[in-house]
């Protein structure tokens, strides 16, 4: 039988809950398709961290090197490690180690769930870069907590970088209404976002077939509340992409049904999935955790892997279980209830 390596990475707060609801679901989901997914659980977490002094072991990256893919959790617990030691050691050396230079965000409302728009009928995919940008991690502070003190975080953005994740924004559009939304802020910022839309003008002849329209950040923004249903493809920088991905998790009903995948496209080291929500410490011990975006992730993991009929019963079980209302609202039903649904749904 086909099997696929999968390092599991529960992390912090409510990661570890969710992936271990989610988990079962992906088994099934294989199973039931003739596969399996044989996984590898990995304690890296804050909790690893006041044990060991590191988020993950020096070797982490060559040990997750060897996965067919990575399924992760959540990563933070701020009580106890700083946020940006956590961050660092763990969550984004992957993504940038690995090459996932397309963090993929879908937005739409699920059946039976209810938005905060009078809208529903929107379908917007967010590619988000994410491994440069704002978060190249350039920078340094001096005269440090004196009154000249400087602090300085350069972000980068290089040829190479946003010509990557520009082209499959493009190839994305494509496949989809052949419209693509380019976001910036090349009003104000007048090197880096002026060479963004420099190389989205420059890619656009390559890709005549898709429609192409620069936006600001700020009018993406308002237009991501006031008209989502005219939006398809939306590609933005590391920074501005994750903040449009919280908005777009707003308008589908909540974090609880924001998924994501952090890909490496040319499949040279391993894709990550996780859900977009993090830790979440406030209700980590509640046991209300909502599932559906680690279980949504899991499905994109495993169209990634080439099982596209999988994915596809793993979404259509998701559909049938917030249909029924169940997982639909925030914070009523309990993570194992809303799974075990699934786990129904699926058959
Ligand atoms: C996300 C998260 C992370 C990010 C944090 C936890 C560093 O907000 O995946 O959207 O900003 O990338
Ligand atoms: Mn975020």
């Amino acid at each position: 039988m086909k099997s696929y390596t999968i390092a599991l990475v529960p992390g912090d707060g409510i990661g570890p809950a969710v992936v271990d609801a989610a988990w079962p679901v992906l088994e099934r989901a294989a199973s039931r398709r003739g596969f399996a997914l044989a996984a590898t659980r990995f304690p890296w977490s804050c909790a690893f961290y006041r044990e060991t002094g590191k988020m993950m072991p020096v070797d982490g990256i060559d040990t997750l090197r060897g996965f067919d893919a990575i399924f992760l959790g959540a990563v933070g617990w701020p009580a106890e490690v700083p946020d940006a030691v956590s961050l660092h050691g763990l969550l984004l050396p992957i993504r940038k180690a690995f090459t996932q230079y397309a963090n993929i965000r879908p937005h739409r409302l699920l059946p039976g769930v209810e938005g905060p728009l009078r809208k529903t009928s929107f379908d917007i995919l967010c590619i988000r870069e994410n491994t440069e940008g704002e978060y190249a991690g350039a920078g340094g502070r001096v005269h440090v907590g004196t009154p000249d003190e400087v602090a300085v975080e350069t972000a980068i953005f290089t040829r190479h970088g946003v010509e990557r994740i520009l082209r499959f924004g493009f190839e994305q559009a494509r496949t989809r209404s052949g419209r693509l939304a380019s976001v910036t802020k090349s009003n104000a910022q007048k090197h880096s976002m002026v060479f963004w839309d420099e190389m989205t003008r420059a890619l656009a002849k390559q890709y005549p077939d898709v429609e192409v329209t620069s936006y600001h950040i700020d009018a993406m923004a308002a237009r991501m509340v006031s008209a989502p249903e005219t939006l398809d493809v939306v590609v933005a920088s590391n920074l501005f992409g994750d903040i449009l991905t919280d908005l777009g998790a707003a308008i589908q009903g909540g974090l609880g049904f924001a998924a994501s995948a952090n890909i490496n496209p040319e499949r040279t080291a391993p894709s990550m999935f996780e859900p977009v929500h993090g830790s979440a410490p406030d209700i980590a011990r509640l046991g209300i955790a909502n599932p559906i975006a680690t279980i949504w992730s899991g499905a994109m993991m495993l169209e990634h892997l080439g099982e596209r009929e999988a994915a596809a019963d793993v979404m259509r079980a998701i559909e049938a279980t917030t249909a029924r209302g169940i997982g639909a609202q925030p914070g009523r039903d309990k993570t194992d209830a809303i799974a075990n649904a699934v786990l129904t749904a699926l058959g």
